[in-house]
């Protein structure tokens, strides 16, 4: 079966009972579809053991993003581990996102290590990649977004498709900047690209699930997890309303094939 994947990631915009709600209305949504999509809740650090409390069957839950430990444990003040993430029922955790990128200095050599930190505890990796306004407009896409996710994997020892996933999200199409969706087309160009990428490159990750982010909401997601080469989606803003999140994993669960 090939399942879609839809991920909420809710940034710095819940409290704790918002938290309680999405989590509730994603799991009546993703029961009421048999369960036939991946549903995963990336939670803020503060609420994960909340949300782990409550977790309906069926969905996983995710970290927004990992500290690489220079210990086991020890002296790095305000860091979490990912053995931390693991012991409060953390299966996997966001890596790259261009929101750390940009306001937290973390360059390609910061996410290689989280990466394999995260996959020496046994989390599953969501890598974010994707392209600014800028490099877009002077048709650098490609060769950025292919540049990341090599930092990032090549050569990475233990790893392969089933313990990482690429979400690609245009900066200048995430809504927190401003910015509006992807074209279908647009998409699909770069998930395509991605594929031939992986399979002439990466070979190792050949088969890794791609998803998109940016802008997904309920009114595009049915037409993007349609395109070849899209896994799943990524969504920030829609999956602060339960209606919308519910919604979209209505979607995944209707795009997923037998
Ligand atoms: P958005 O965010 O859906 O609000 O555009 C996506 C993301 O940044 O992960």
């Amino acid at each position: 079966m090939n399942r879609k994947i839809i991920i909420a990631n809710w940034k710095m915009s819940v409290n704790r009972a918002d938290t309680t709600r999405l989590t509730r209305a994603a799991g009546v949504a993703l029961g009421k579809c048999g369960g036939q999509a991946d549903v995963i809740l990336a939670s803020p650090y503060v609420y994960l053991t909340h949300v782990s409390a409550i977790l309906p069957p069926g969905i996983t839950l995710a970290a927004q993003d990992v500290a690489v430990p220079h210990h086991p444990k020890g002296a790095q003040t305000g860091d979490v581990s990912p053995e931390m993430l693991r012991d409060i029922g953390c299966a996997a955790v966001i890596i790259g996102h261009s929101e750390r990128r940009a306001g937290h200095g973390e360059v390609n050599d910061t996410i290689r290590a989280k990466v394999a930190a995260a996959r020496a505890s046994g989390l599953t990796v969501i890598l974010c990649v994707g392209e600014t306004a800028d490099e877009h407009a002077a048709g650098r896409g490609r060769h950025v977004v292919s540049d990341q996710i090599h930092a990032a994997l090549f050569d990475q020892p233990n790893m392969g498709p089933d313990s990482v996933m690429v979400a690609y999200e245009p900066i200048w199409a995430i809504s927190g900047g401003g910015g509006q969706a992807a074209t279908p087309e647009d998409v699909a160009s770069m998930h395509q690209f991605l594929a031939n990428y992986i399979e002439t490159t990466l070979a190792p990750f050949q088969g890794m699930r791609l998803l998109y982010g940016g802008s997904v909401r309920p009114d595009n997601a049915s037409v993007i997890l349609s395109l070849p080469h899209v896994d799943g989606v990524l969504v920030g803003g829609a999956s602060l309303d339960a209606d919308a999140l519910s919604e979209i994993i209505r979607a995944g669960c209707a795009a997923s094939r037998p």
